[in-house]
């Protein structure tokens, strides 16, 4: 208990499989949280559920992570409710169409694109101020392996991905030359449990158990992950136990990487 005692996070896509795991994990060990995700009633019921076991400890907004205006507003809001903020992580996501290069299209690229990589931006920039003033600030990006193997179909996903993975050490290295205490750390998980999956899930024709055996063939481990292996991962980074880890990369992939 307690490994984020005091310390104020603001998650993106809260309210999605990955969000709402890393939110009640970093609540449990102590920290405050704003839930921001382009779903109000989704963060609101989350945000419900965490008051009701830890009063006061969670706060919900709605926002469009591919807004400027958005993110000015929901950084001004979360260190305004919670009296500051230490820890950032860029969470909302989308899977890309799933078509191969000579069938995608230009307006699937930018969807994509601005939802996975241009709100990292965004929100490394607009919520730097608050980080760098609390003193102890750790930004976790959360990529996928995706961002380090290609795959077919996945191509906005993967570029998206391993453009994260890369800035990610940008800003860690900005923050290190200019001598502020924000640390910036790339997440990388394979498959996990969440609804993002869901298009596996259709085109196994609805078969959710079929579907997440076929993603686990070519995982080491035979299985796929459960929200909460990545949410200890993003524990570890918001807290100061990784106080001289910075611009590092993190896989959660059941070994698939090694091979
Ligand atoms: N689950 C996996 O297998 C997996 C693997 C690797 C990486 N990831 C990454 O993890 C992150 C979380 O994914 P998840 O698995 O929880 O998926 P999810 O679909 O359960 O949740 C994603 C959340 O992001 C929100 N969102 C989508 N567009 C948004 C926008 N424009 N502004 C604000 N919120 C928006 C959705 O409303 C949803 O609540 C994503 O970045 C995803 O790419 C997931």
């Amino acid at each position: 208990m307690g490994r984020v005692a005091g310390k104020a996070a603001l998650i993106t896509g809260a309210a999605g499989g990955l969000g709402q795991a890393m939110a009640r994990m970093l609540v449990r060990e102590g920290a405050r949280v704003a839930l921001s995700d382009l779903d109000l009633n989704g963060a609101r019921a989350l945000a419900e559920t965490i008051n009701a076991e830890h009063p006061g400890m969670a706060f919900a907004y709605e926002h469009d992570v591919t807004r400027e205006d958005d993110w000015v507003r929901v950084v001004g809001a979360a260190v305004q409710d919670m009296g500051g903020l230490s820890i950032l992580v860029n969470n909302a996501g989308i899977g890309g169409s799933l078509l191969w290069a000579e069938q995608d299209t230009l307006e699937n690229w930018r969807k994509v694109q601005a939802v996975n990589l241009e709100s990292v931006m965004l929100g490394c920039k607009h919520a730097m101020a608050p980080l760098r003033a609390s003193g102890a600030g750790s930004i976790v990006n959360i990529s996928s392996i995706a961002g380090l193997a290609a795959a077919p179909g996945m191509g906005v996903y993967n570029a998206t991905k391993a453009a994260v993975w890369l800035y990610t050490k940008t800003v860690a290295l900005e923050c290190a030359k200019a001598g502020w205490n924000v640390r910036a750390n790339s997440v990388h998980p394979v498959f996990i449990k969440t609804p993002i999956l869901d298009p596996f899930i259709a085109m196994a024709g609805g078969d959710e158990a079929n579907a997440h055996e076929k993603l686990a063939r070519g995982i080491p481990l035979k299985r796929i992950g459960e929200p909460d292996d990545v949410a200890y991962c993003v524990l570890y980074l918001a807290s100061d136990e990784s106080k001289f880890v910075t611009g590092a990369e993190f896989k959660i992939d059941g070994g698939l990487t090694a091979q």
